[in-house]
Formats: structure tokens, sequence, C-alpha cells
């Protein structure tokens, strides 16, 4: 594909050919970076071709990705998500300028319906049979809508304790679900093992190099509805590091073809025990495996498969990393809800929760203008939902139950 130049592992640098691309580095098992001839692409991806295009999907970027056609697309419209400048929630936390992009308007509800749509798109080109994931939830999800109306058979694991709306989504849309007896880390690691066994596709986070080529088409995004300019911070949820190294990507991709003039600070927000990015960051030594136990199960991984390419995404944009506990997880959902409309799920509310402890360390100043990544539905996790709001008020159909209610002071 005359678009890229070269495909890059990200640990010893080795080039490997697009067209003919194992999953990682073929030297040393490193995850690999696709490196486009920003030259070549500058000639048809400008400005002035983006205001001009209709399409208002991530396909108007298709001379940025890695696909030689639109012949072979997944059906459901994904991206142009909406950027909310949200006044009230800006002010109760002291950042005015403050932004939610909500990723759970896409197909299946999350920000890895960018990703599933690239790789699908992909496979497809290839002439695959049989795709397979390993998944907290979201991208197996994502892969299952995706793949429904194509010749793709779609073949998943989730760790056993992934949430029933998930677990549903997958069902719905006809994958075989393969629910694996230990945590997100095994299924992950059976996935592997099941592609090297049967050839089986595999779209899973922090493997396929295609998954951060779907998710920078969020950042391409974010700048076009903000008058082709970046934010001053973007703050990103994360568990693998996949999707804050695709959102870094996206304003590299941006800032090398010249449409946008400067780069953002990218910041990363982990759950207390699923950090092993955080604490590698803080220490500037390796990723150590943590536990990985918190209810954002979104963002609930021991040992980050994209972790490296995410260090470089804090550290080259000047970023850095918080933890918030799962207490101010859970406070931050109904908080973001009731002052903005959007409803996210844990991981995704995980941002808020990160922000406000950034704004209180001092790491954030009133006078940025700042992006929270909500990266997922809060329908896809009702039962946290609940533990943060309490439960609603139950009488019988009867007026004077109603009225002893009102007088109690409880309406
Ligand atoms: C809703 C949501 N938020 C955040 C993340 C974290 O993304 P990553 O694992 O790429 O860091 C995920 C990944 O599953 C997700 O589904
Ligand atoms: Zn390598």
């Amino acid at each position: 594909m005359r678009k890229i130049k070269t495909v890059q592992c990200i640990q010893c640098g080795k080039d490997h050919d697009f067209d003919d691309l194992d999953m990682d580095c073929t030297s040393c098992g490193g995850n690999l970076h696709i490196v486009y001839n920003y030259k070549l692409i500058k000639k048809r991806l400008t400005y002035e071709e983006l205001e001009k295009n209709p399409d208002k999907s991530i396909w108007r970027y298709m001379d940025i990705l890695p696909l030689s056609s639109e012949k072979h697309l997944p059906l459901p419209n994904i991206g142009f998500t909406p950027l909310y400048k949200v006044d009230k929630l800006g002010q109760n936390i002291g950042v005015p300028d403050l932004y939610i992009k909500d990723e759970g308007r896409n197909p299946s509800a999350s920000l890895k319906d960018r990703a599933s749509a690239v790789v699908v798109a992909r496979a497809l080109e290839l002439k695959e049979k049989i795709m397979t994931a390993a998944s907290t939830g979201n991208a197996a999800s994502s892969l299952a809508c995706l793949t429904a109306g194509t010749n793709l058979k779609t073949i998943i694991f989730v760790p056993e304790k992934a949430q029933a709306p998930k677990m549903a989504q997958l069902l719905v849309f006809g994958a075989t679900v393969i629910m694996v007896k230990g945590n997100y880390d095994d299924a992950f690691e059976l996935s592997i093992q099941a592609s090297q066994e049967y050839g089986w596709y595999n779209r899973s986070t922090g493997y396929n190099p295609l998954t951060r080529e779907g998710k920078k088409t969020c950042s391409f995004e974010i700048c076009e509805q903000m008058d082709w300019e970046s934010p001053e911070k973007v703050i990103v949820p994360v568990g693998d590091g996949n999707i804050i190294s695709g959102l870094w990507k996206g304003f590299i991709d941006f800032y090398k073809l010249g449409i946008i003039e400067k780069l953002p600070q990218m910041i990363a927000v982990q759950a207390e025990n699923s950090d092993a990015i955080k604490r590698a960051f803080d220490s500037g030594g390796d990723i150590e495996p943590v536990s990985g136990n918190t209810i954002a199960d979104s963002i609930s991984v021991s040992m980050p498969k994209d972790g490296m390419s995410a260090l470089m995404a804090i550290k080259d944009s000047g970023g850095f990393a918080v933890s918030v506990s799962d207490d101010e997880i859970l406070k931050a959902i109904p908080e973001m809800a009731r002052a903005t409309g959007v409803f996210a799920e844990p991981a995704g509310a995980a941002g808020l929760a990160g922000l406000k402890k950034a704004i209180k360390e001092g790491k954030v100043d009133d006078g940025d203008s700042v992006v929270l990544i909500v990266t997922g539905n809060g329908l896809k996790d009702i039962k946290s939902a609940i533990k943060a709001t309490g439960k609603p008020l139950y009488i019988n159909p009867d007026i004077n139950e109603l009225k002893r209610l009102v007088d109690s002071g409880k309406i």
C-alpha cells in the first residue's frame, strides 16, 4: 500500500512489510506501529478537502487509514460522535473550557467501534473467514456488532465475570461466546493461542496494530469539531493503553499533515489497582503487573498489552497519569450524568474522577481547554450505576402514599 511507508516495532525498531504482516514483531514480539507516507497523503488529505467532504463517518479519513479501498466496509455508521461543551460540569469542577466527546454514541456504544471497523474492513480485504478477540467486553461486543451482516464468523473470549449487557450484545449479534474461567489477561492469552492454532484473524487490543489506527479517528474529529485546533489537555481512561496511544497518533497525524499547529497533553486515568502504566510512568521503570481489580471492568488489566506506546504517548505529549479509587469512579457517574446528560459506564466516568484529582493536585489550570473522552455508555453496566445512585422510591398506586412521601420531605 503506497500510503504506508513501513510498519515498525515499537520495541526494537525492526521494519515489517504491511502487505505481509504478522500481528507482532517477528524479531522481539513487540507491538507494531504503522508509519505513513505523509508527503504523499498531504496531497490528498487537506483541511480544504475535509471541509468539503459530506461523509460524516470515520471513512472520511480513508487516505490515512490502512485500507486499500472502500469496497469492504461494515454496515453501521461509525464515528462523528458529538463533542459537547459542558458548561455546567466545567463550572462545577473549576475548568470552564471543558468538553465531552461522547463515544457511547457509536453503534455498539463504545469507542471500540472505531478500531473494530478498521480491523473488520481489513479482514474482509484479506478474505479472512473467522475472526477472534479477547476482551473485557466492549472490544468484543463491538467486533460482534461490526461483523454482523458480513460473512465473517466471530469467536470471542471474555472473562467469566464480563458484564451481562456486554455478553448480551455478543450473543444478539451472533458471536460464538467463550466465557473463560479466569481474568481478561487469561482470555487474551487463550485468544492468541487459538489464532496460532487455527489461523483465526485476531482483533485483540494491543496485538493487532490496526486497532490504534481506528481509534485515532476520534482525535481527527476532535480537531475538526474544535475548529481545526487541538485542546490543551485530553483525558483518557486507560487499561491496556491502546486508546490513549491511538488518540495520540491521531493528533500526530494531523500535526504532520499540517492540519493542526499544536499538540495536546495526553493525561492517562487508571483505576487504583489497575494502574500498571501510571506506576511505570511515575517511577520511570518497567511496566510490572498489578492485580487489575476494579469495578471499572473495561480498564481492569493486570499487564497492559499496549503499555509501551501508552507510556510514549504520555511522555512525548508532556502529559501525566493519575489513578482514582473505585469510589471516586462511582461518584463520577451520576455527577457527569446530572450535569451533562451523558451516562457513562465506570471506565468512561473514570476520566472525570481523574480530572478532578488532577485539578486538586494543581496539574490542570482553570484556563485550560480540556476534552474528556467518555469511552463507553452507562447502560453497559447498570449495576455499578445503581450502586452510585441508590434505589428509587417504591409506593402503591395510591395518592395518600404519595402525599406521605412528599410530607416526609423525600420528594
Ligand atoms: C469503555 C472503555 N474505556 C476505556 C478503555 C481502555 O482502553 P485501553 O484498554 O485501550 O486503555 C476500554 C477498553 O476496553 C473501554 O472499553
Ligand atoms: Zn521488535
